[in-house]
């Protein structure tokens, strides 16, 4: 017998009965209660044994966001209704396949519509994890979306209710009350420094700015050699050359120290990289970091060979901290595959700055520019906006794979970008309430709103940082998240190896017998 035939088949095998349920006329505080003491992620809302409705963990974080008294307000005013269901009878990987395309962490289980059971995401996985590459490759959807991969403690995005988080922390609030170094130093540490280790981490820090001399000298050279080059190209090519003159170890071979010290040496040393190669290719001598600022205005000070105004560092930093980690985003996972493998810690970050470079996920800010700047103005927006959408053309800076709702990056940057003030934003505001308004009306049911890249790319514009540098700045703090997640994955690893299906001709094919005319076994040209 394999493994395959000893594990669970179906829904009925897997689910947990008896169902903790909700009268739809419950308060919320009591149905919350009891997920809580039966330690469960929701709760099924019944009309007899007739399944009526859910509310899950994410509904009671969507109630306290909108700041209602979960000891007033029913189930019914918050659960989803008439919720999607399984039968018990149903394969484990479709149920599996279903809850992932959807998007769901629960389903009720239904026969004869009565509730007999409820199976979770989590369920399901343990069996998607036993079955054979090849039943699983047909189950899993086309670009993993939905497929949980990894366990982290490092961070999450919960889509639905606009909300993203690193470690316990609101990503936002974090952004709002703490500095970056703080930030960084929760998602290295585990937990929020206090005056004494805030202090110490920053002097820790300090020294790790500076371009190592070996690599310093190459600079110069790479970014005359490479004039054409987009900074991210030069950033990748710098981080591998560092790597390897300081002579980082596999991680596999390097304990949680030796790895943590090489992690917080890439994140500090490349704001100084990617703004000496820029200020080079400008054929400007690079600034030299300077310890006594913050990261944010070292960075902008670096950039632009002055310091910057506090408004203006103070606006970076806050961006800076609410692109540190963005849950399994493409470059994280890239990042945690090369982990994986034991390859160094220098060989993950060159990587995920890789995945990172691709235009569908290092995003375009300066599109989103762009766009005002060819809007040009305020009276101009809804018919420009409306042809570009009838054209059916994308609007850039709005719309999102996971969020629905307004980007929680996108609003908070707003309130930045407000606080900076200046025509642009006031220019930016009007262009995104008529856009909403237009996709509203044009792309019905879509649900698009900001997202982070309109904002963002105002912020950095008003703060004097190129165009061609906002991918790049992000890229500054997301190396952070990759370092959090590569640091993890050491911790507590398996080598990341999924499968494939092959869908070319049937082999075994027999070989053509060799052309006598062509090359030779072994010879040139084979
Ligand atoms: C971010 C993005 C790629 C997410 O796309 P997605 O989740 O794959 O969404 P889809 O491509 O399935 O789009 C769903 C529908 O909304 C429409 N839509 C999505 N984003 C749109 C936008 N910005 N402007 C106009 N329509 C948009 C699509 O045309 C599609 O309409 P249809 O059903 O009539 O075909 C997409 O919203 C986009 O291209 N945005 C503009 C570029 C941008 O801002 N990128 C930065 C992302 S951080």
């Amino acid at each position: 017998m394999t493994m395959a035939d000893r594990s669970p088949r179906t829904v009925a095998d897997l689910m947990s009965s008896p169902v903790v349920t909700a009268s739809p006329e419950e308060k919320v505080a009591e149905a919350a209660a009891r997920m809580r003491a039966h330690r469960v992620g929701s709760v099924v809302a019944v009309d007899g044994d007739r399944p009526v409705g859910i509310l899950t963990e994410r509904d009671l974080v969507r109630i306290a966001a909108a700041g209602a008294d979960t000891g007033t307000v029913t189930v019914r005013e918050w659960m989803t209704p008439d919720p999607d269901t399984v039968g018990p009878d149903v394969a484990a990987t479709t149920a599996f396949a279903s809850l992932a395309e959807r998007g769901y962490r629960h389903i009720p289980v239904v026969t004869d519509g009565r509730l007999v059971g409820i199976v979770s995401m989590r369920d399901l996985m343990r069996v998607a994890q036993i079955q054979p590459a090849d039943r699983l490759a047909h189950e899993v959807p086309k670009g993993l979306e939905g497929v949980v991969v990894a366990e982290t403690t490092v961070g999450d995005v919960r889509g639905l209710e606009g909300f993203y988080h690193y470690r316990q922390y609101s990503a936002v609030e974090l952004a709002e009350t703490r500095s970056l170094e703080d930030t960084w130093y929760l998602l290295f540490r585990g937990d929020l420094p206090d005056r004494a280790a805030a202090e110490a981490f920053r002097a820790e820090i300090a020294p790790l700015r500076e371009v190592p001399a070996p690599v310093a000298e190459l600079l110069p050279e790479l970014a005359r050699r490479a004039p054409q080059a987009v900074p991210l190209d030069l950033l990748r090519t710098t981080v591998s050359m560092l790597a390897a003159i300081e002579g980082f170890r596999p991680s596999l071979d390097a304990d949680r120290t030796e790895l943590e010290r090489q992690a917080l040496r890439v994140c500090a040393v490349v704001p100084t990289l990617l703004c000496a190669t820029w200020r080079l290719q400008h054929g400007l001598e690079p600034v030299p970091p300077d310890g006594t600022l913050g990261y944010a205005a070292n960075y902008l000070a670096m950039l632009h060979g002055r310091v910057p105004a506090p408004e203006h560092a103070r606006a970076i930093e806050q961006y800076l901290i609410s692109t540190i980690d963005h849950g399994f985003n493409a470059s994280t996972f890239t990042a945690r595959v090369i982990a994986s493998t034991g390859a160094d810690l220098g060989a993950a970050v060159v990587g995920a700055i890789g995945a990172l470079s691709g235009p569908l996920h290092g995003g375009a800010p300066s599109r989103a520019l762009q766009m005002l700047d060819e809007i040009g103005t305020p009276e101009r927006a809804e018919a420009w906006l409306r042809e570009a959408v009838a054209r059916g053309e994308r609007l850039m800076g709005f719309g999102h794979r996971v969020y629905k709702t307004d980007d929680p990056r996108s609003v908070m940057l707003r309130g930045v970008a407000e606080r900076l003030g200046g025509p642009k934003v006031a220019f930016a505001k009007q262009v995104e309430r008529t856009a909403v308004q237009v996709l509203a009306e044009m792309k019905p049911g879509r649900r698009l709103y900001t997202n982070v890249e309109f904002y963002a790319g105002v912020v950095m514009d008003t703060c004097g940082v190129p165009r061609e540098m906002f991918t790049p700045t992000f890229a500054s703090s997301r190396v952070i998240g990759w370092c959090a997640h590569v640091l993890e994955q050491a911790a507590d690893n398996r080598l990341i190896r999924p499968s494939a299906r092959y869908v070319g001709p049937p082999p075994p094919q027999p070989v053509p017998p060799r052309d006598e005319t062509g090359s030779q076994p072994g010879g040139a040209g084979s």
